[in-house]
């Protein structure tokens, strides 16, 4: 199977072919989830949770992902590897570029960062200077000290029409993926359809054109927190790290996952 390209997504959109996205932190179950079949690989700043400890992911430095990128490139080569911009790295277009300059030669084939607002210009910014870009919208975990928490984002009818505003302008200012985060599905699903890009959600529905999970959530590992809705452990159906992310791509192409369930309405 060839290796995924930019390109590629969006032929996968247009020819109604779900994406598959996991997170991934090391070279060993990189190879499992090329393995599996997933098609993009996201090295995530959940990181700073998932594998470090911490309470956020505010802690984590463009120096761990960039680390955490290089095992990953090592394990797996057909996934499209994005590489997640930590807190703060994104916060000027030229500190971005500099993180970004180093996830793509650690092995990234795009970096993906948080908000649209001042960040429009970071992600034009990049674009110009031909590094793919993934946006994410809805619940932006590095917001949290100013949401007070993780919670479904875009409920009202004001901050819906607002996020379908940055939907459109993420995509404009040259994004080439949308990740969105903890969105009601009927909103999730019209920006899907309202947009040239795939978005991938992580609960944000099914009318989304592909969707993430954290590893450790497909695994069914404790977290520590209180498990959002949206996570579904595939292990218990997978019988084996490998089975559990073949469960999920085919559940996800199939549009099984998510389900009710594991959505917000
Ligand atoms: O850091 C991460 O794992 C993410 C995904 C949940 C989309 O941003
Ligand atoms: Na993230």
């Amino acid at each position: 199977d060839k290796p995924w390209t930019v390109p590629a997504l969006l032929d996968a959109k247009r020819a109604g072919r779900k994406l598959t996205m996991l997170t991934c932190y090391d070279a060993g179950f990189a190879r499992t989830l090329e393995a599996g079949g997933v098609d993009l690989i996201l090295v995530g700043d959940s990181l700073g949770m998932v594998v470090q400890g911490h309470d956020s992911t505010l802690p984590v430095t463009v120096e761990a992902i960039a680390y955490h990128v290089q095992c990953v490139a090592r394990g797996a080569r057909r996934p499209l590897l994005i590489a997640d911009m930590p807190f703060g790295a994104d916060a000027t277009p030229e500190r971005a570029l500099e993180a970004s300059i180093r996830f793509l030669q650690a092995g990234a084939a795009m970096v993906k960062l948080e908000g649209a607002g001042f960040k429009l210009d970071v992600i034009r910014f990049l674009v110009e200077r031909e590094i793919p870009v993934c946006a994410h919208l809805g619940l932006t975990p590095q917001s949290v000290l100013r949401l007070g928490g993780f919670k479904v984002q875009g409920r009202e009818a004001a901050a819906g029409a607002r996020l379908r505003e940055d939907a459109r302008a993420v995509q404009a200012a040259g994004a080439s993926l949308l990740v969105l985060e903890c969105v009601p599905s009927a909103l999730a699903a019209e920006i899907s359809a309202e947009l040239e890009i795939p978005t991938v959600g992580i609960g944000a529905g099914p009318g989304c054109d592909g969707q993430v999970l954290v590893l450790h959530d497909l695994l069914g590992l404790a977290s520590g927190h209180r498990r959002p809705r949206f996570v579904k452990d595939f292990l218990a159906e997978g019988g084996s790290v490998q089975g559990a992310v073949q469960a999920f791509c085919e559940a996800v192409r199939s549009g099984a996952f998510p389900d009710a369930a594991h959505s917000y309405e």
